[in-house]
């Protein structure tokens, strides 16, 4: 039909990308900042979406870090890391909606449908004030990178948009490296921000995102592309939705594979215009978004109208 042609291609290679994504996609390879060296097998016969997401299920450990966590069984630090896990906190959800921050949300309208969610998830700076009727006013989580924990001028601190919900932090840490190692040397050095955080706002629940996550998690990815992905971890999008697939029966994602409205502009929030934000630069974005589509239980006209994808939470699946 005319709308197959219109709809995320779930066999998108690196040949699909604008000429300047090609080469910056080359650039991460040959950095390899995170001194990847993968050595896991290339499924050349694509995998059923079934056996996918069993694959997800059972070798992503989504887990927060812990005061009985290496580095962090310290005196000092159970001061501040919560003492109840993620699940302990929030109990489980039916319905969850991942709101991912594409500039693709205007004039989508799609609020009203997100806010029926028992629980959603959102990125980073993403705003719902002013932008309701497109993105829901219920905010259940953020998750947000370490950059903008750390980073004076995105006002991490003092932003009372990152007042309501549970807050989760991830940063990239190196290829499989233990939390040691990775807690000596992060990506963007957040721990002090987070404290300040925690002192000033003791009561709102906020997780530090165990980086184990993120290499076994791009392991699949990897694992199920015909080429050489980004050697850098999955974006926050991809993150949140392994995130919310371990709290909910059912994870609806909006706009993360493009509807109709699919642009150029980066974030519904901002005027940016960036093709490298739905295609992917740093992040093997192309790549989670194969994958999603691959494993999308949902009609490939509610992608077309909704930019909607349906997945299954890991309690309801049968491996
Ligand atoms: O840019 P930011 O990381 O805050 O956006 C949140 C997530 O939404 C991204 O990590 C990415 O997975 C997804 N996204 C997208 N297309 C865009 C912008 C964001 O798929 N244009």
């Amino acid at each position: 039909s005319v709308l197959s042609v219109n709809v995320w291609n779930e066999e998108s290679s690196s040949k699909n990308l604008i000429p300047r994504l090609q080469k910056v996609k080359n650039n991460y390879q040959s950095m390899n900042k995170y001194n990847v060296t993968y050595k896991g097998r290339r499924n050349t016969t694509k995998l059923s979406p079934e056996k996918l997401l069993c694959q997800l299920r059972d070798r992503v450990n989504v887990t927060m870090i812990h005061g009985s966590d290496g580095p962090f069984n310290t005196s000092e630090w159970q001061k501040y890391l919560p003492e109840k896990n993620l699940s302990q906190e929030v109990g489980h959800f039916r319905q969850c909606a991942v709101v991912s921050s594409a500039g693709a949300l205007k004039s989508s309208h799609l609020g009203p449908e997100i806010d029926t969610h028992d629980a959603v998830l959102r990125f980073n700076g993403a705003p719902t004030i002013g932008f309701q009727s497109d993105v829901g006013e219920k905010t259940t989580v953020r998750l947000v990178n370490s950059q903008l924990v750390t980073v004076k001028e995105q006002k991490f601190l003092t932003d009372i948009l990152y007042n309501t919900g549970i807050l989760i932090v991830w940063d990239p840490a190196p290829y499989h490296a233990e939390i040691h190692q990775w807690y000596r040397k992060p990506d963007y050095n957040f721990f002090a921000n987070y404290k300040e955080y925690r002192t000033r706002h003791p009561k709102q629940p906020f997780y530090i995102l165990n980086p184990k996550m993120q290499w076994e998690l791009w392991d699949i990815l990897q694992e199920n592309s015909l080429e050489d992905i980004q050697p850098n971890p999955p974006s926050s999008g991809m993150l949140g939705i392994v995130i919310m697939m371990t709290l909910c029966d059912e994870v609806n994602i909006y706009e993360f594979l493009p509807s109709k409205r699919q642009t150029d502009i980066c974030h519904y929030y901002q005027r940016y215009h960036d093709r490298a934000c739905t295609m992917g630069a740093y992040h093997p974005l192309l790549f989670e978004k194969n994958l999603v589509k691959r494993v999308n239980q949902g009609q490939n006209e509610l992608i077309y109208t909704h930019g909607k994808v349906t997945l299954p939470g890991f309690r309801n699946m049968h491996c």
